[in-house]
């Protein structure tokens, strides 16, 4: 099911000008993905036509996006991902495939994801710091890759859980979190087209301090949310306890939807700083992509359901 291969495109049939529309959301064209996973690009960033994000937002530089990172298994510090992340190898890569789906197995990632064209989405991306980026993100809708799985009918929930190896990852011999880092989503969530499984960022293989080689996008929740270096994906009947609610349930819920109207306990979730902007801007429900997912919690309390 999962082994299939769809015809090789060679890199040299991939030109510039088939890799671009004018389209807001989708910008790249088959072919792409499979060389930008394996880390054979076409072209250099700088030559690309980037587009705007959504509501013509600009876009953050890529030293900004691949400089100031959260992930704690490389340190605390904003800087420290981007200085310390070397580390961690990215190929080869598996990804174990777990629970309610039709044959539970670990895969090599390239073969996991073969045939499942990686595009480009612009998306807002929030922290619940209260700092944003708007973020070209290379990837996979997560929907494209359940369905490959064949879910059973149990299956209600999908769980994402990060690589744990200390040696890897120096961040793991301290306790901060409880390792490895674990993330989850109801399946309505993970089947939404807006929800990316990422490889990629401006064209390139994801830096690893972005969560290389594989790591969760959900635009419309808090940056938390999005999982990194992704090595197993787990689809699971009942909910799933998730790393941050696990640190500290007051402050972090399972939903995480970005709410402009829910403070977090220690500071307000109304405004945010737009990295490279001086004045903050207001912080929109659900990011932003309330017109896209706002019906997905239709009758749920979201004071309660943070
Ligand atoms: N994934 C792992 N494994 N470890 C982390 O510390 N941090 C999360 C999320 N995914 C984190 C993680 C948080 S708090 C945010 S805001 C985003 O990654 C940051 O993604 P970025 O560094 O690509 O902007």
């Amino acid at each position: 099911m999962l082994i299939n291969r769809p015809p090789d495109i060679p890199t040299s049939e991939i030109t510039e000008e088939s890799l671009y529309t004018t389209r807001r959301e989708f910008l790249l064209a088959a072919g792409f993905g499979a060389a930008a996973v394996g880390g054979l690009l076409p072209f250099s960033r700088t030559a690309l036509p980037w587009g705007r994000g959504p509501d013509d937002d600009k876009l953050t530089p890529f030293e900004d996006i691949a400089g100031y990172n959260n992930f704690y298994e490389f340190g605390t510090g904003k800087d420290d991902p981007a200085r310390n992340a070397g580390t961690l190898r990215t190929r080869p890569w598996k990804v174990e495939i777990a629970g309610e789906v039709a044959t539970p197995a670990a895969y090599d990632l390239d073969d996991l994801l073969r045939g499942l064209t990686p595009e480009e989405h612009v998306y807002r991306h929030r922290c619940v710091e209260a700092w944003s980026m708007v973020v070209p993100w290379l990837g996979i809708p997560l929907g494209r890759l359940i369905d490959r799985l064949e879910p059973t009918s149990r299956a209600k929930y999908v769980e994402f859980t990060t690589l744990f190896d200390p040696a890897q990852m120096p961040g793991q011999q301290r306790g901060i979190l409880d390792w490895p880092y674990v993330e989850a989503l109801r399946m309505d969530e993970a089947r939404h087209p807006l929800t990316l499984l990422v490889t990629g960022l401006y064209g390139k293989p994801l830096p690893n301090q972005n969560g290389a080689p594989l790591r969760l996008v959900v635009p419309w929740k808090y940056g938390f949310k999005g999982g990194k270096s992704i090595v197993r994906i787990r689809l699971l009947e009942r909910q799933p306890a998730t790393t941050w609610n696990i640190a500290a349930p007051d402050e972090y819920g399972f939903y995480a939807n970005v709410n402009p109207e829910v403070d977090h306990p220690r500071w307000s979730q109304a405004r945010e700083r737009r990295i490279g902007e001086f004045f903050k801007r207001k912080t929109l429900p659900f990011n932003g992509y309330a017109p896209q997912v706002a019906s997905l919690y239709a009758g749920l309390d979201l004071r309660k359901n943070f």
